[in-house]
């Protein structure tokens, strides 16, 4: 029955899947806090126009990827694609912009209407991070830090790529230059990119199509019509990542999906996933808040892709929780509930097996991993003890299995830890 498959490019996470999505998110979340970045939780979806105007009316996110609709009040809504619009529209509804810098961190679903394929999906998972109010090029320094160590944490091999797309004036002065040089070649350029060159000349640089690249190959360089004082700061930022030995490579053809960049731009890339090869990306966003409606306040941030950071990891082992597992061999139940709390209220992982049959049951601490099995049947109540059996020690030796007056259970397994 079709509708009890998942939507087309969705899917469910479960087992180890889930387990690896658990541990980016646990590893990202660490990360961003020893820099000093705050959670923060935004709306799955927004009103349309957020992302319009923060992404950009061309771009292909919001020109054919948004899952829009009307909701029953007839509002226009669209699921979030990324998070940066809405953090920014976050800050401004909660007049956060008194108190600068602002840093945060998020994880979650986001939704792009792209075309399914491995490592791309139309319900994507994004873990990101923003920092608004912090002009110093050594910032962008910082959040680029901040991907590394996440990838180097979660054992992922990446390239940082790293280009710059100038401030507002160096960006016109390229626009118009490769206006002008694309003309030349119109007839020849895709669909795609003829449409670009009306309205977003720079994505035509890291077009897809071979044809365009043949062309884009001798295009006019975006470092030409950098003013001074981009140029500036570009180089600090190289400088920057060279004093804490991030190795970078510059790609002048990299100018990123989204309307908002200004200055450095990046991407985390892997030669292991075909052409789904950008692991994470992002870059600065001077202008973006003031484009929203607030005030003139810098940012910087990235975003990972936890789908492709998940399939990357697929080779790695899991480190499994390994329970205490309360095992009764006779009707003791009572005693395996009181017994499971006292443990669990003292932060041991305990399950309680609930088989009557002992066999079954020790296969059953087996299936879940567990480290100690903890035995109730008639002899060890009668001495208000329990069995307490180290499951990872061989058979015949002399530790294997003893008995352990309840009250000391705790300390027994504190000791052996
Ligand atoms: P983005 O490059 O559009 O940037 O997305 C970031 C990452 O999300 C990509 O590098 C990729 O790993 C993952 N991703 C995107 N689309 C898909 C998809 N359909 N399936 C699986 N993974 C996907 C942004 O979204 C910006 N908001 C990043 C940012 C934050 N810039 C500044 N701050």
């Amino acid at each position: 029955m079709k509708n009890l498959q998942p939507v087309r490019g969705t899917r469910d996470l479960i087992g180890d899947q889930a387990l690896r999505f658990e541990i980016i998110r646990n590893v990202g979340f660490g990360i961003a806090k020893l820099y000093g970045f705050e959670y923060i939780d935004t709306p799955i979806f927004e009103y349309t126009n957020v992302f319009k105007r923060a992404v950009g009316e061309t771009t292909d996110i919001v020109g054919k990827e948004m899952y829009t609709f009307n909701d029953k009040g007839g509002e226009e809504i669209t699921l979030r694609p990324e998070g940066t619009a809405p953090v920014v529209r976050a800050v401004l509804s909660n007049s956060l912009t008194q108190k600068l810098p602002l840093k945060f961190s998020y994880c979650g679903p986001m939704f792009r209407y792209e075309r399914p394929q491995k490592g791309r999906y139309r319900q994507l998972h994004q873990f990101g991070i923003e920092l608004f109010g912090i002009d110093n090029p050594y910032a962008d320094v910082e959040i680029i830090a901040i991907g590394m160590q996440i990838l180097e944490q979660l054992q992922i091999k990446a390239s940082l790529h790293l280009n710059t797309l100038g401030d507002n004036e160096s960006r016109n002065n390229y626009k118009a230059a490769l206006v002008e040089y694309f003309l030349r070649y119109e007839s020849e350029l895709s669909d795609d990119s003829k449409h670009r060159l009306r309205n977003n000349p720079l994505r035509i640089l890291d077009s897809k199509d071979i044809n365009d690249q043949k062309i884009a190959a001798d295009a006019p360089k975006g470092a030409q019509f950098l003013t001074a004082s981009a140029a500036a700061f570009f180089a600090k930022v190289c400088e920057g990542l060279s004093l804490i030995n991030i190795e970078y490579i510059k790609d002048d053809k990299l100018v990123r999906g989204l309307d908002y960049y200004t200055h450095t731009a990046f991407e985390f890339k892997t030669n292991e996933l075909g052409a789904q090869d950008a692991l994470g990306g992002g870059g600065r966003y001077d202008g973006l808040v003031e484009h929203m409606g607030g005030p003139a306040i810098p940012g910087v941030g990235f975003a990972m892709g936890l789908d492709r950071l998940a399939l990357l990891m697929e080779n790695q082992a899991l480190i499994k929780p390994s329970p205490i597992a309360i095992i009764c061999v006779g009707e003791y139940w009572s005693d395996a509930l009181k017994i499971s709390q006292l443990l669990r209220s003292n932060y041991k992982s305990v399950e309680i097996i609930y088989k009557n049959n002992p066999g079954k049951a020790f296969k059953e601490a087996d299936r879940i991993n567990a480290r100690y099995a903890v035995i109730i049947g008639e002899d060890e109540i009668k001495a208000n003890a329990v069995k307490l059996k180290d499951l990872t020690l061989s058979p015949d030796h002399p530790m294997k299995e003893r008995l352990v007056a309840i009250d000391n259970l705790l300390e027994a397994l504190n000791a052996k830890n």
